[in-house]
């Protein structure tokens, strides 16, 4: 009996968008290392911003896993050095372009950047990214 084949899924809020992929045959889209969350945007035309174009370079990629944590690479010391710079950083932060999917996740996009996502995502690293406005 053939076995099934193991869809994975990926929802980016707040819009809600869920891509759901095999992830033996998902196209690299040479954005972020393959699998990343940014490559999974890219394969399904979501406008996750990044402005380095995937090399760990900015925090324009910039997410806030909500689930699945326990479904995505560990993080490695290029990555949570950059992150330390990014707007809003908390303790479920990570760089859509280096965090790798192996199940399903769900993660949000912080407000900060909506706003790219809103616009089709066109932006480049230094538009002014406004800090966040919930600091207490
Ligand atoms: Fe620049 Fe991820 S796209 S760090």
């Amino acid at each position: 009996m053939p076995t099934a084949v193991k869809t994975i899924k990926v929802t980016f809020l707040p819009e809600g968008k869920t891509c759901e992929f095999d992830p033996e045959t998902l196209p690299y889209k040479h954005h972020g290392r393959p699998l990343s969350l940014l490559d999974v945007a890219q394969n399904f035309g979501f406008p996750l911003e990044h402005a380095c174009g995937g090399n760990c370079a900015c925090t324009t990629c910039h997410v806030v896993v909500k689930e699945g944590e326990e479904h995505l690479s560990e993080m490695e010391d290029d990555e949570a050095d950059k992150l330390e710079q990014a707007p809003g950083l908390t303790l479920h932060s990570r760089l859509g372009c280096q965090a790798i999917v192996s199940g399903d996740v769900v993660v949000e996009i912080p407000a900060w950047n909506k706003n790219y996502v809103s616009e089709g995502g066109g932006s480049q690293l230094g538009d002014g990214i406004p800090p966040p406005s919930n600091k207490r």
